[in-house]
């Protein structure tokens, strides 16, 4: 008896510490809700960083491409198309089970320019344009068809005030350029899941925009599966009231959500209005830049709470929400870092320089215990 119970003690202790030991993961706390993702450049991508590597398997289910399924870098010339990074994405992204995500088809950026142009540098007609980007489509889809499992098809065809970008696509092929796109892209792979995927659709007429081109595309049988809420926010923008909101107006149309490059910056805001476009390249001064020497504790306060209060939303459509994908694994990765004013010390995402995680991770976790009602 008495050794039985100290064997017993003995094994509660050991449990015990292993339960508290247990590192907690995001993949883990959000397990049945929706799958965490993160962003990967080339160096996590090819194994150069182990660190950032060990991070995603630790924590993550589900990877974004950062830069190399652009058009620009996977089909750099019209004859050449470039899979060795890419293959390296994919294959990572199976050898850890991970749900993987296709960024982007079409798009005005990170796009060459001979997309647009024939061998004399003039403009293509509408079908020369269409027949090249099925061309890409098809060659890209295709090759992973059944591997990646959701595309982001068309990137950024709203302006803000909800009518379309006149992007070259749009003004050489017309409006139905977005339709045709998902068309090419359900041929090359019918199993993939098809994504709207833009920035500031938290905003009300940007946001009309988007229902009516989703309602739309719907009624006329496009196979659109979901919409991408890229998520480039900051302390104030948006309103967990507007994020609700768009979350709600998208699932009213029968697609699912995807959070699909959250970031959350806690700089001094550089540009006039809250955008993610990025070609904005803004001068950088010292006001800009606070935070060189590290982050403030109430900052990593104001930040932790934040996170918090944006997943209470999202696990309250967690029927709806698919994905929160990080658009970085750490606050060195990111991009943010870069944009819009070069060379600044941001601080937007879960695990810091060194790869520690913050208190926004510790705020994150917590979240998924407490879902809001
Ligand atoms: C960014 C990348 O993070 C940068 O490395 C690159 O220089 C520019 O693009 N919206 C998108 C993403 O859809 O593709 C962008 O990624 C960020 C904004």
């Amino acid at each position: 008896m008495q050794v039985r119970s100290t064997v017993l003690t003995a094994l509660l202790v050991i449990g015990f510490a292993a339960t508290a030991q247990a590192p907690a993961s995001l993949k883990g706390a959000y397990q049945g809700d929706f799958v965490i993702g993160a962003a990967i450049n080339a160096a996590q991508i090819t194994g150069e960083d182990a660190r950032g590597d060990a991070t995603l398997k630790a924590q993550f289910n589900s990877i974004s491409p950062e830069n190399c399924l652009k058009w620009e870098s996977v089909h750099p010339q019209p004859d050449r198309y470039d899979f060795t990074i890419p293959d390296l994405y994919v294959a990572f992204g199976e050898k850890n089970h991970m749900f993987i995500v296709g960024h982007n088809l079409v798009w005005h950026n990170q796009v060459p320019a001979w997309v647009f142009r024939d061998d004399k540098g003039s403009l293509l007609d509408r079908d020369a344009l269409l027949a090249r980007m099925r061309d890409h489509i098809h060659t890209v889809v295709g090759r992973y068809k059944g591997r990646i499992q959701s595309w982001d098809v068309v990137n950024e065809a709203l302006n803000e005030d909800g009518t379309l970008r006149q992007s070259l696509w749009e003004k050489i092929i017309g409006d139905d350029y977005i339709a045709k796109a998902f068309q090419y892209a359900h041929e090359a792979d019918p199993q993939a899941q098809l994504t709207y995927n833009d920035y500031n659709l938290e905003n009300e007429a940007k946001r009309k925009g988007a229902i009516a081109l989703v309602t739309k595309l719907k009624a006329e049988g496009v196979p659109i599966t979901s919409v991408g809420l890229q998520g480039h926010d900051s302390l104030t923008w948006p309103t967990v009231d507007q994020m609700d909101a768009a979350i709600s107006d998208f699932a009213k149309l029968d697609v699912k959500v995807a959070i699909s490059e959250l970031d959350i910056d806690v700089l001094p805001p550089a540009a006039r209005q809250q955008t993610a476009d990025v070609t904005l390249n803004i001068q950088q001064n010292a006001a800009l830049n606070p935070y060189v020497n590290g982050l403030p504790d109430s900052v990593q306060q104001q930040l932790a709470k934040r996170y918090a209060d944006l997943f209470g939303v999202f696990l309250k459509h967690r029927d709806v929400v698919t994905r929160v994908t990080f658009w970085g694994v750490t606050d060195g990765d990111s991009w943010r870092n870069d944009w819009p004013v070069r060379g600044r010390t941001s601080y937007p995402l879960l695990f810091d320089r060194a790869g520690q995680p913050k208190a926004a991770f510790d705020a994150v976790i917590r979240a998924a215990g407490q879902p809001a009602s």
